[in-house]
Parts: structure tokens; sequence; C-alpha cells
């Protein structure tokens, strides 16, 4: 295939993946009645299941199992000095440049041509920086004291709370802060669905260590961060470290490495994980005046510690695991089109059904399976709506990983159930007393 013809291909994916997403009510287009705001998307109902589910199997990784995190959910707006402090105000800026003939914008390190216009090929102007950070003002008055930010990461929140935690816990070293919530960047070009958007959450970690450790902690990290990718079921073979070189990491890293993942419309940014070194306490503890040094009762030295930060896009990992699910395929020589989500993250567990509709006996018999199942895994529907094969492709489009009919055989020969997986579309028949056991052992 040439290289256009790929490149459709993939456009296509891209297309009919937002177009399933809309359908089936998983992500719609943000303020969509008024034409749409670039870079926002609203999360309906499965896509929100979807993101709680990857939201969760990350606290439960990395806050719950361990006992050496400290939870925060710092507000969004914080005192201007902070991101002074942090280096946002003066260096979180992206190169713009202008066409001289269209007016449009781009950012200038994205294109192919940095002279050409990719849309009308004129002559583009000399880039010029341009701050991400929404700007806004707290309070009546408009003026420079009253300006304010809208957070460009979370990772703040946490250094700015640091010593608010040593002085209520008094953890020792080493310890982390996470947290999950929104950030944003006013993107120049915010593309790729959710991949570059203007408002979007993240979830991190500042974990502090004394400075000799900060190497076997961030390869701890980075083993972590892969197991984490394995727990929402990305394919291992499309993701991939990248090594960020001097030069290009941020101005607090001393090391990065990239989590990079094979989207569909190429190898892109999923994960970060740098070594900031005491970059962020030592900013604070100059900027604030306050002392975010740390007593090491071990060592008996007073030093400010260093940090190694993994930081995780939630919405990016929305986006990886559902182009990673998205699967066109044949089954029963019919095409369909289906998410094969891991069962941890898919927003619906289990589908149940009476085989017809007009049958109050099959009805009341699926009713009293689904409220069992209700009851015991939550993500559990109910659907009798249309014959039995549409049903199943409707639960195949948003990624329900098992379906349980009730049909004449349960009700007359007390059979038990079919429970159909999605992948296969095999069925297989469980006596009722074992249909939890069955599902459960079948990872729901
Ligand atoms: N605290 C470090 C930090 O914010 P970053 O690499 O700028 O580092 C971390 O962002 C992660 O946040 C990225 O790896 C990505 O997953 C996500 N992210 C960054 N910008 C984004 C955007 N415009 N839209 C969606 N996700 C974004």
């Amino acid at each position: 295939m040439s290289k256009k013809a790929t490149e459709s291909a993939e456009d296509m994916v891209m297309e009919n993946l937002i177009a399933l997403c809309k359908r089936r009510g998983f992500i719609f287009q943000g303020s969509e009645i008024y034409g749409g705001l670039a870079g926002t998307w609203d999360y309906a109902p499965l896509g929100l299941m979807l993101k709680n589910n990857i939201r969760k199997l990350w606290w439960r990784r990395f806050v719950e199992i361990r006992d050496d995190m400290y939870g925060v959910d710092a507000a969004l707006l914080m005192n201007q000095r902070t991101w002074e402090a942090s280096g946002h105000v003066s260096g979180f800026a992206d190169p713009m440049v202008e066409c001289k003939k269209c007016k449009h914008r781009f950012r200038q390190d994205q294109l192919a041509d940095p002279k050409k216009c990719p849309d009308c090929g004129g002559q583009l102007g000399e880039a010029q920086q341009f701050n991400m950070m929404f700007k806004t003002h707290v309070g009546a008055n408009q003026d420079s004291a009253s300006v304010s930010y809208l957070r460009p990461e979370t990772a703040q929140g946490m250094f700015v709370n640091f010593k608010n935690i040593l002085d209520t816990f008094h953890p020792k070293l080493p310890f982390g802060m996470a947290q999950i919530g929104k950030a944003f960047r006013n993107e120049i070009a915010p593309r790729d669905f959710l991949f570059r958007a203007r408002e979007f959450e993240q979830m991190e970690i500042e974990y502090f260590v004394n400075p000799k450790d900060w190497e076997k902690t961030f390869e701890h990290f980075l083993a972590e961060m892969h197991a984490f990718i394995a727990d929402v079921g990305l394919t291992s073979s499309k993701v991939s470290n990248y090594e960020v070189p001097d030069g290009d990491r941020a101005h607090y890293s001393k090391r990065t490495i990239d989590i990079e993942f094979a989207y569909p419309f190429g190898k892109k940014e999923l994960y970060g994980l740098a070594y900031r070194t005491d970059f962020d306490l030592k900013q604070h503890t100059e900027f604030s005046k306050v002392n975010l040094s740390y007593y090491d009762e071990e060592t008996k030295e007073r030093y400010i510690p260093h940090c190694i930060e993994p930081s995780f896009g939630l919405d990016r990992t929305v986006l990886a695991v559902l182009t990673d699910a998205y699967t066109e395929d044949e089954l029963g020589g019919e095409k369909r089109i289906y998410l094969k989500l891991a069962t941890s993250v898919a927003p619906v567990k289990i589908a149940v059904f009476p085989l017809l509709k007009n049958k109050p006996a099959l009805i009341d018999k699926a009713q009293e399976v689904f409220k069992l199942l209700k009851k015991e895994f939550g993500a559990v529907v109910f659907d009798d709506n249309g014959n039995i094969g549409k049903r199943y492709r409707r639960q195949d489009e948003i990624g329900t990983p098992f379906c349980v009919t009730v049909d004449f055989d349960t009700l007359e020969k007390g059979a038990g159930v079919t429970v159909r997986n999605r992948d296969t579309g095999k069925q297989a028949r469980v006596a009722e007393q074992e249909l939890i056991a069955y599902l459960k052992k079948a990872g729901v």
C-alpha cells in the first residue's frame, strides 16, 4: 500500500472511532450545539465509565496498595507566584507562526515546511513564543495583582503542599504525593481527538527521594508505568520508551523518558517520566520564603529532597485504549465493528437478555438473573430491545465482554443460561448457580 493510502486508512480509523464514540455515547464534542469549542470534549455516560475505570486502576496501583503515597486534590486556581516559581510564566511557551495570507496560526515545530502555510500555501511569518497558560483574574479587580492561571499541570498543587504533608503525616523519605485532576493548556493547534486538548486530565505523582536514590526510583517507576499500561490492557508491542535527549527536555528535568504509543496517526507520547531534581522545591523555597527542606534522621542531614515524576494523561489513556480496541472483522458472515476492550476497563461488563422480548416468563427470569449479576458486579445492563443479533452487535460496539441470555432451555429444562464471548462470538452453557463464579474466573 502506498504511504498516502495508508495515511487515509488511518484517518478512516480515527473518523470511524470518533463516529462510534458519538453514536454510542462515549464522547461528544464540547459545546457541540454552538458549533463546538476547539480542544474540548465532553464525556458521555459510557466514556465516563471507561475513564473512571482507568482512574480507579491508577489510584489502586499507585496509591491504595502502597504505604508511601499521599493523595491530594489541590485547587485548580493557585497563587500566581506558584507559576512564576515553577518557570511557567516565563517559559511555558510554544513557537507560533502566522500565515501572511490567510492569517491562520500554527505551531512551528509541528509543520512539515516551517515557511509554507499548510492551509493555503501562503508565506508564514516569524515565529513568536506563545505562552500556553490560560490567564484569568480572581475577584472583582482586574489588575496585575489579581492575575491567576488555570493550572497547566497538576504537579504544582503537590509541590506547594509538600510541607503540609510533612507537618501533618511526618512521612520518612522516600514518599510520594499523588493527584488526579484537570489541567488546561491553550494549545495553538489542538488535534487528533483527545490527544492534544485544551482541557484534559492528568494523573501525576511527585515522589521525593534522597538524591543518591534517584536512579533506582526512576527505574522502579518506569517498570510500574508499564505495569499500569498492562492493567488497562494496551497491546504491549505498540508501547515503547523514548529517551528524551539533552536540549529537548523540560527546563526542570535532568532525565526524561517518554512512553510512546502507536496511535493510528503515528507513534506519539502517552506518558512522561521525569527526574525533576530539587528544582521545584528549591524554587518554591526561594519564592515563598518557606523552608521546604527535610531533616533525614538516619544521615542527620538536612536537604531539599529530589523528585521523580511519573506523569500520565488520563484522556490520552482513554484514546490509546479506544484506538487499540477498535476492531472491524467478520462474524457469522457479517461485517461487525467492535471494541476489544480489556474487561478491567470495559464500561459495561455484562449484558443480560431474554431470548425473546414478548414472552413474560423469559423476561421475568432474565430480570432475576440481571438483578443477581447487577448486585455482584455493578456494571451490568438489561436489554430486550430488537432481536438478539442486534443486541449482540450493540454490546460488541460498546465493548461488553459477556452477554448472558435466558432462553427456553433455561426455563423448561433448568439448563442454565448461555454466556457469549464478545471476541469469539462463541457461547457456553453455564448453570445458574455457577454463573457468578464462571464470570469471575473469566475476569469480570
Ligand atoms: N507535570 C509534568 C507534565 O505536565 P507533560 O509531558 O507536559 O508533563 C504530562 O504532560 C502528560 O499529560 C503527557 O504525557 C500527556 O499524557 C498529558 N498531556 C499533556 N498535554 C496534553 C494535552 N494538550 N492534551 C491531552 N493530554 C495532554
